[in-house]
């Protein structure tokens, strides 16, 4: 039985944690954001709509902050924001992402989905790399980054991560980027190791939110009047997101791929390819001018 004192405390458990999350204006980090809130912790949400970013900011009491990932000065500045605001980040969650179509191409010149999803975080994580090593310092930190278990039906071409050798299809592309999203976590697993600094990728279920929403064939499931049957609430596809921030046991955060819950979800065979792995951190690493000081706004 716990007592009111408790059940205070553990509402607070997360009090003194800075916690940064894209993908925060809505559906599954939206709800994290609020949750993760409701605990203590400082939020910093991270969306690219102003309105929905703005009504959530302000939800929690706290300033939005907000980027297209689709720009990669975006992201820089959006850095620089963070590093600016908070003089410690306990938590980063990369989040943010989904499936577009058309296909397009970004201002970087990057076909959108891989830069979306896969560029900018890992171009963020590496722009506040020091102040999460600074950080885990005197507190354990973690990484989360939200993948799929579509990464069964990626395959990362080294030779054509823009998909112009290959035909594209919004489903193809965005499996793709899903598995780099393991496939990265692994590795930022490794080149961190000895950091205090745990990381984990997971999968959060098939999720009732705005997921899919320029994709006609993803909206016969996400659109459709049965949606409510066949997935899962955005409360319940935060679950693991939030478990993985809070509670779950840091020392198995090693770099694993969750589905849900469960350690060591289904994975394409190129998500345990550590030649892969390290091949497509230095390519990342290239394409987003990563070690380049960001510029001063
Ligand atoms: N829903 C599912 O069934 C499912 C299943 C597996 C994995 N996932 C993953 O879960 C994560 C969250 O998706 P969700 O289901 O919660 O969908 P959602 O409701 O559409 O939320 C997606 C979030 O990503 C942000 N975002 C999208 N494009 C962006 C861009 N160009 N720049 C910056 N932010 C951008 C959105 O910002 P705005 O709203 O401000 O535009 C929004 O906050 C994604 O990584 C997705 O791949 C979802």
């Amino acid at each position: 039985m716990v007592d009111a004192g408790e059940a205070a405390m553990t509402a607070q458990d997360m009090a003194e944690k800075v916690v940064v999350i894209t993908g925060a204006s809505s559906g599954i980090g939206a709800q994290a954001a609020r949750q993760l809130a409701a605990r203590g912790a400082t939020v910093v949400p991270i969306g690219r709509s102003v309105q929905r970013s703005t009504e959530l900011a302000r939800s929690l009491g706290v300033k939005p902050l907000i980027a297209d990932f689709a720009n990669l000065i975006e992201v820089r500045q959006l850095a620089d924001q963070i590093l600016a605001d908070h003089e410690r980040i306990d938590v980063l969650l990369n989040n943010a992402g989904g499936l577009f179509t058309p296909r397009s191409i970004t201002v970087d010149g990057y076909e959108t989905t891989l830069q979306v999803n896969h560029l900018a975080p890992f171009l963020l994580t590496n722009l506040l790399r020091e102040r999460l090593i600074a950080s885990a310092r005197t507190n354990p930190v973690r990484v989360i980054n939200t993948a799929s278990v579509a990464n069964l039906f990626g395959r990362i071409r080294l030779d054509d991560l823009d998909w112009e050798r290959r035909r594209w299809s919004a489903f193809r592309a965005y499996a793709t980027t899903k598995l780099m999203n393991i496939v990265f976590t692994r590795e930022l697993a490794r080149r961190w190791a000895g950091t205090n600094i745990a990381t984990a990728s997971f999968h959060p279920g098939g999720v009732a939110t705005n997921f899919a929403s320029s994709s006609w064939l993803a909206g016969l499931v996400y659109r459709s009047p049965l949606k409510n049957l066949l997935l899962i609430s955005a409360a319940q596809g935060a679950a693991p997101l939030i478990w993985l921030a809070s509670d779950a046991d840091s020392a198995a955060l090693d770099g694993t791929y969750y589905h849900r819950l469960r350690r060591n979800g289904p994975a394409s065979p190129q998500a345990n390819d550590a030649g892969l792995a390290a091949a497509l951190w230095e390519r990342s690493a290239q394409l987003t001018g990563t070690g380049i000081p960001s510029a001063k706004t």
